[in-house]
C-alpha cells in the first residue's frame, strides 16, 4: 500500500500510472495515428454512413421545447425525476392491447432511480446488492462488457462467469450456459444482456428466455438485466422480450437502462435502474435503500438529458420521430452487416455469414489477437483485442479497404 512519504511533502510522487482502459486507450491511439486511411471499429458509439455520431432529431426538437419551458435548474430528487421514472417503466413494460399500462406499472410494484448513464445504473444496482445481499455473487456471461466485472468488484461483490458462446465463438451454446447455472447458489444474481449482447451480438431466443425464467425460479436467482441497446435490434417492444418474459413469469427483476445509444444521449449521462418487486410495499422499501446508496455517491442525478428523454418518451409526436430514427439506425446496421459478409465472402474462404445473424452494433469477428495486432500495426485498423468489431464504424468509404486488409491478415 502507498503511504504518504515521510521524507518529502508529496503524497503523489510515488504513484505509478494505472493501466489505461482497454477500449478507451485504443481510441486514444487511434486519435494519435497520422494515417489518413485509419479505421476505428473499437468504441461503442453508433456512427452514421458519414462516420458521425449524430444528435437525434427528436432530441433537437425536445431541446428547443425545453429552452422555452424549463423554469429552474434546481436539484432533482435523489432518485431523479418521477416523470422520467414513469416514462422508463412504460418503455420497459409496454402496454396491453387496449393501450393500458402493464400491471407492473399500475400496481406500483416497480420503482425507478434515474442514473448517470447505464454505468451509473449498474453501479447503483451493485451498491444496493452489496448493502442488502452481500453474499450474493454476480454471474456474468463469458465474455461480457469489459466494465461489468470491474463495476461489481468496485461495489464489493464477488463475480462468477457462465458459459455463453459455442466453440467457434459465432453463436450461443445454451446447453453450456444452463450447465454453468447449475453452479449458482440461491440468492445469486444473474446478469443478462437484454438484447444486442456486448461484445458478441449473440442473443437468446424468445424460447430460451422462457426456459431461463424456469431455471431462475427453480434456482432462486435474481435476474439483473442490462438494457443498453433497447430498439437497436428489432424494435423497442421486440427488444424487451427478455424483460417481459421474466416479468410475466412472475419473477422479481432488476433492470439497468442506458439511453446513451438509443437516444444518442451519450455525454448527457441518462440511465435508469428499475426494480420490480412482488408488492408495492417491498418495492418502496427497496427504493429507500437505493436512495441511500445514491445519496452518498452523487447525491442526485443530472437534470438536462433526462428532461430530453422524458419529453421524447412521453410526447406522441416526438416519440414517432424517434421511432423512425431508430428504424433508420437498425436498417443501417443490418445493411452494413450483410454488405460486410458479401465483401468478405468475395475475398476469402472463411464463412462470415454468422455476422448477419448477430444483433446490434457489436460482433465477434473471429479475428485472433495476433491478427488484430497486425491490422492495427500494419494497416491502422483499430479493433478490440478480443476481436470485437463495432459494425457501425463501417461505411461505404472504408469497407473495401477494411475487407482487403482483413483478408490479407487471414491469408
Ligand atoms: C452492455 C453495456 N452496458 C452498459 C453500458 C453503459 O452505458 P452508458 O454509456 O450509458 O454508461 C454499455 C456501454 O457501452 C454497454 O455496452
Amino acid at each position: 500500500m502507498t503511504t504518504a512519504a515521510s521524507t518529502s511533502n508529496s503524497f503523489f510522487d510515488s504513484l505509478e500510472s494505472a493501466p489505461p482502459d482497454s477500449i478507451l486507450g485504443l481510441n486514444e491511439s487511434f486519435k494519435n495515428d497520422p494515417n489518413p486511411d485509419k479505421i476505428n471499429l473499437t468504441v461503442g458509439v453508433y456512427q452514421d454512413e458519414s462516420g458521425v455520431t449524430p444528435i437525434f432529431e427528436c432530441i433537437k426538437l425536445a431541446e428547443k421545447q425545453l429552452v422555452d419551458t424549463e423554469s429552474s435548474k434546481s436539484y432533482l430528487p435523489i432518485n431523479g425525476s418521477p416523470e422520467f421514472g414513469l416514462a422508463v417503466q412504460k418503455l420497459l413494460f409496454g402496454t396491453d392491447d387496449q393501450g393500458t399500462d402493464h400491471e407492473i406499472v399500475r400496481s406500483k410494484r416497480a420503482v425507478t432511480a434515474q442514473s448517470p448513464g447505464g454505468t451509473g445504473a449498474l453501479r447503483i444496482a451493485g451498491d444496493f446488492l452489496q448493502k442488502k445481499f452481500p453474499n450474493s455473487r454476480v454471474w456474468l456471461s463469458a465474455p461480457t462488457w469489459a466494465n461489468h466485472p470491474a463495476i461489481f468488484a468496485a461495489a464489493g461483490l464477488e463475480t462468477k462467469n457462465y458459459s455463453y458462446l459455442n466453440s467457434d465463438k459465432t453463436g450461443l451454446d445454451f446447453d453450456a450456459m444452463k450447465a454453468s447455472l447449475d453452479e449458482t447458489r440461491p440468492g445469486d444474481v444473474l446478469l443478462l444482456h437484454g438484447c444486442c449482447h456486448n461484445p458478441t451480438g449473440v442473443d437468446l431466443s424468445a424460447d430460451q428466455w422462457q426456459e431461463l425464467a424456469a431455471i431462475i425460479r427453480q434456482r432462486q436467482l435474481l435476474p439483473l438485466i442490462d438494457c443498453a441497446y433497447q430498439g437497436f435490434n428489432a424494435g423497442i417492444e421486440e427488444d424487451a422480450v427478455g424483460i417481459s418474459t421474466l416479468c410475466n413469469a412472475g419473477l422479481e427483476v432488476m433492470i439497468c437502462s442506458s439511453f446513451s445509444k438509443n437516444l444518442g444521449l451519450y455525454g448527457e449521462r441518462v440511465g435508469a435502474m428499475t426494480l420490480v418487486a412482488d408488492s408495492e410495499k417491498s418495492a418502496k422499501a427497496a427504493l429507500s435503500h437505493i436512495k441511500s446508496c445514491i445519496r452518498v455517491n452523487y447525491s442526485n442525478p443530472p437534470k438536462h438529458g433526462a428532461a430530453l428523454a422524458t419529453a421524447v418518451l412521453s410526447d406522441d409526436g416526438l416519440r414517432d420521430v424517434w421511432f423512425k430514427e431508430l428504424a433508420g439506425v437498425r436498417a443501417r446496421i443490418k445493411q452494413v452487416r450483410s454488405q460486410f459478409v458479401q465483401e468478405m465472402n468475395r475475398r476469402c474462404e472463411s464463412d462470415f455469414s454468422f455476422i448477419e445473424n448477430q444483433n446490434g452494433m457489436f460482433s465477434f469477428s473471429g479475428l485472433t489477437p495476433l491478427q488484430v495486432d497486425q491490422l492495427r500495426n500494419e494497416y491502422s485498423i483499430y479493433i478490440v483485442g478480443v476481436g470485437r468489431i463495432n459494425v457501425a464504424g463501417i461505411n461505404s468509404n472504408n469497407i473495401e479497404r477494411l475487407c482487403d486488409c482483413i483478408a490479407k491478415v487471414m491469408a
